[in-house]
């Protein structure tokens, strides 16, 4: 069962404060080899219909959150051994859409696309030209003289696949996956050049998608950072040795990208670190040693196996880009709640996912919240601790309980919180690196 009752807001929910101010960065990337914007879903240089700018962008995030049960869910299912391919529309594998893109061109001459950004994931696809049920822009194959589809005697097709070649022996290499709830996709491997900003990645694997069914496929696709050997950072090899940091721009920043930075290259020297873990029971995913988490000046009292990072059962703390807000296994979010909420006056209301809402005249006593990793010591800024709304003019404490899986405890740092920092995921060092960055 989804932690929380889904509220429907009847009210229109606006910002405190937008600054818009008169630059557009939406034409082109940044210049620079291996450096790209990152666009909010909604976002103006979006092209996925943004909602119009000042007038419902908080109830867009609190509507987003709302799906971010499903995204747990997901994430807890991507265990090593997968067993078999999903078949269509079977909603095994549950994942909402995600929250931030970047541009990438596929194929000779380059065709732009508009790809999700997915730090748990390890693959990429997009809609090909045919595709049955895709709601944008496609990749036309037959447009691009570098393109060419994946055998299924491969290796790279059993990894994908899940499955061998079916007896027949050869043909093309297709799989099935779920996503997105209701959703699924069939898709031919193949690999073609992906362009991103200046460099080219020739022979990139990736799934040509035949066939969606359902409304929550990335509607041009999905870019694969995750650890695992389909993912742009093993496919790229000595381009990008293991290395990528991100700066997500703010919710509230309707117009401006943040940026993702691929390979050593423009990183930030100087940077606060903590190891990054790694679990072969969930290898894509990127865990940190998340040891106690304050409230004002009071460490929370948090039971120590709802924090720890256990590598064979996969129990611990993820970072990740496609989750909203951030989750807390039931009983540590209910800690960190209860000790905020003895520090601000209620009385508290539910919104959404959000059910700490508060009369936004206590905020100045609000306290800080401090995320203590191994190493490194997280201040949030209330920027990336509460969303606001206009409903009643309050602020919301923007985090929430994980949904339960039995034993097992995943809880993860999710987009809200990661706000306006510079995260570096060096996993050629082991180190994941968090530095203050204004990229809005
Ligand atoms: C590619 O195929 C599509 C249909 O699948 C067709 O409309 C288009 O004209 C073809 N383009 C080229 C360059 O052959
Ligand atoms: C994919 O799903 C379709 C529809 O359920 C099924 O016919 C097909 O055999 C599946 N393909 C693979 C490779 O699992
Ligand atoms: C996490 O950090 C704590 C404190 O430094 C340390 O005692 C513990 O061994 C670390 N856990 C892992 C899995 O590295």
């Amino acid at each position: 069962m989804a932690a929380g009752v889904i509220v429907t807001l009847l009210v229109t929910v606006t910002l405190l404060s937008t600054t818009a101010v008169a630059f557009d960065s939406c034409g082109s990337d940044k210049g620079d080899s291996g450096d790209l914007s990152v666009i909010h879903i909604y976002g103006k240089c979006s092209p996925f219909n943004p909602p119009s700018p000042s007038s419902s962008w908080a109830n867009t995030v609190i509507n987003m959150a709302a799906k971010d049960p499903e995204r747990l869910s997901y994430l807890s299912s991507l265990v090593a051994q997968r067993p078999t391919s999903a078949p269509i529309a079977s909603g095994q594998n549950v994942l909402n859409i995600g929250n931030y893109v970047v541009r990438a061109k596929i194929g000779t001459p380059g065709q732009l696309m508009f790809m999700v950004l997915d730090t748990s994931n390890d693959n990429a696809w997009v809609p090909c030209s045919g595709c049955y049920g895709c709601s944008s822009a496609v990749f036309a194959p037959n447009a691009s003289a570098t393109y060419a589809s994946m055998d299924c005697t491969l290796p790279e097709c059993t990894q994908v696949r899940g499955l061998a070649c079916p007896s027949t022996g050869s043909g093309a290499c297709l799989f099935n996956q779920s996503y997105g709830g209701d959703s699924s996709f069939s898709a031919t491997l193949s690999h073609d050049s992906l362009r991103l900003g200046t460099d080219i990645i020739p022979n990139y694997a990736f799934g040509c998608i035949n066939t969606v069914s359902g409304n929550n496929i990335p509607p041009q696709g999905l870019l694969g950072l995750g650890r695992g050997s389909m993912s742009l950072l093993s496919q790229s090899g000595p381009l990008y040795p293991g290395v990528f940091s991100y700066c997500l721009p703010s919710f509230k920043s309707y117009y401006f990208s943040g940026s993702l930075k691929l390979g050593p290259l423009g990183q930030p020297k100087i940077i606060r670190t903590t190891p990054l873990l790694k679990s072969p029971h969930r290898p894509s995913l990127y865990y940190v040693n998340l040891t106690s988490v304050s409230v004002g000046r009071v460490t929370v009292p948090i039971a120590p196996e709802l924090l720890a990072f256990d590598p064979v059962s996969g129990s611990g703390t993820i970072i990740d880009s496609g989750t909203v807000i951030t989750r807390f296994a039931k009983p540590a979010y209910e800690a960190i709640r209860d000790e905020f909420r003895s520090r601000v006056s209620g009385p508290f209301s539910t919104i959404g996912a959000f059910d700490t809402c508060f009369a936004v005249t206590h905020e100045s006593v609000a306290p800080a919240i401090t995320f203590h990793f191994q190493g490194l010591d997280l201040v949030l800024p209330m920027e990336n601790t509460l969303i606001h709304t206009s409903v009643g003019n309050l602020a919301c404490l923007a985090m929430a309980a994980a949904p339960s899986y039995g034993n097992s405890v995943l809880n993860v740092i999710a987009n809200l919180q990661q706000q306006n920092l510079r995260i570096l995921f060096d996993t050629a060092n082991s180190r994941l690196g968090i530095a203050r960055e204004l990229c809005n």
